[in-house]
């Protein structure tokens, strides 16, 4: 539902999800969550949603304009037009504090931790450089007419586009937006690390490269979505895990084995480490990429139903690297039954991360350490590897 009514108000501090808070009316006055702003700013909002405890609404005149303001270099980007990047508006490094204050905020609420330091890293850009061009997988949508585009923010409304810009450079190139798509309502792309990009239809395989390895998978099944997450996650985890000769090792969430890959070099032929994956195609890419690896085994299950039958502590470390609802406490419960010495916690949500440390807090763990990368610029998307000791 679009509603017309503008205010003018001023923008507050960021929250999770690609809008800042703002306050109208008397004090403590009603919330409203404010996209396509920044910090500090005075701008006219309109509003697009209205809730019993909380408006939504989108900035579109700014007032009086942070120093953080850019022009966004895509002319898709902006109220009431692609849904794709909330931070377009937003200088590079605006858009790194911006991450960080969200996962400092998650933490302090969620996790009871005011305070813990948080700072987010650029990954290494490509040839587009660091913010535009990383997007290794794209679904677009169609619409009535046949034209791939993009989706509005929270609509099903698709927004015709030329190209997008955040797309890696050989996704852009793809012959999708200038052609009509009848009898199909999304195209979905990938621009593999090793090889062609292209159009998925059916189960084409795909070959990745990271860790110095390759691994082919279906184009549909998990890789990360930009080009140096591979690489940069599996380093973080190792420096943060710091594997021994010989340890054991549980890849939990584990794709198609990225972490396993790196871990089993790090514990050796006398170590363990065992992938547990629920997608079939996941497991048969694991099987086959790390098949010179014996110190691996794969687990074709889901986590929660393998900690409560073959998976059987103790174990030495811990990844867990669960979808975006996060490992939730049964599965956080078992894993600190299983009593590792460390346990590295990657996360696409900061929320899901901060309950689950919650859940170890209150088992007398501790959040030891946390690395937070820009792997989705320009969104408001954020990924964070913890560490979490006993
Ligand atoms: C964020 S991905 C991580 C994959 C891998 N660690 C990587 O970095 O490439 C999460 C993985 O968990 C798998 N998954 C989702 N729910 C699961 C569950 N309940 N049990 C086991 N695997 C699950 C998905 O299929 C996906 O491969």
């Amino acid at each position: 539902m679009m509603l017309l009514d503008q205010i003018e108000l001023t923008v507050g501090a960021v929250a999770h999800g690609g809008h800042c808070v703002a306050r109208i009316g008397e004090p403590p006055g009603r919330v409203v969550f404010v996209r396509h702003a920044l910090p500090g700013e005075r701008v006219i909002a309109e509003i697009t949603e209205v809730h019993p405890g909380y408006l939504r609404a989108d900035a579109v005149t700014i007032l009086s304009a942070s120093p953080d303001r850019v022009e966004p270099p895509c002319p898709f980007a902006g109220p009431d037009r692609c849904g794709g990047c909330d931070l377009q508006h937003a200088a590079p490094a605006a858009q790194r504090e911006w991450k960080a204050a969200v996962v400092r905020e998650q933490l302090a609420r969620l996790a009871g931790l005011p305070d813990f330091p948080v700072q987010v890293e650029a990954l290494p850009g490509g040839p587009m450089g660091e913010l535009l061009g990383w997007r290794t997988r794209v679904r677009y949508a169609v619409d009535a007419t046949g034209r791939a585009g993009l989706l509005k923010h929270r609509s099903h409304e698709v927004v015709p586009i030329d190209r997008c810009r955040i797309a890696h450079p050989n996704i852009q190139a793809l012959p999708v937006t200038d052609r009509l798509w009848p009898s199909t309502d999304s195209i979905e792309t990938v621009a593999p690390s090793a090889g062609d990009a292209l159009v998925i239809e059916n189960e084409v395989p795909v070959q990745e490269r990271a860790l110095g390895r390759e691994w082919t998978l279906p184009a549909r099944a998990f890789w990360q979505v930009h080009p140096a997450a591979p690489d940069t996650f599996a380093a973080a985890v190792l420096d943060l895990l710091k594997p021994r000769s010989g340890e054991t090792a549980w890849d939990l969430y584990g794709g198609a084995g990225l972490f396993a890959a790196a871990l089993a070099p790090a514990v050796g032929p006398t170590g363990r480490v065992t992938i547990v994956e629920a997608d079939p195609r996941g497991v048969s890419a694991a099987r086959t990429a790390l098949a010179d690896l014996p110190q691996i085994r794969v687990v074709p299950a889901k986590v929660e139903n393998a900690l409560r039958g073959r998976l059987t502590g103790p174990v030495d470390l811990v990844v867990l690297d669960p979808p975006r609802t996060g490992a939730g406490r049964a599965v956080t419960h078992a894993v600190i039954a299983a009593a590792p010495r460390a346990v590295a916690y990657v996360a696409c949500d900061p929320a899901a991360l901060a309950r689950d440390v919650r859940t170890f807090r209150d088992a007398g763990w501790r959040l030891a350490d946390l690395r937070a990368y820009d792997a989705f610029p320009m969104t408001h998307h954020i990924e964070s590897i913890a560490l979490l000791t006993p």
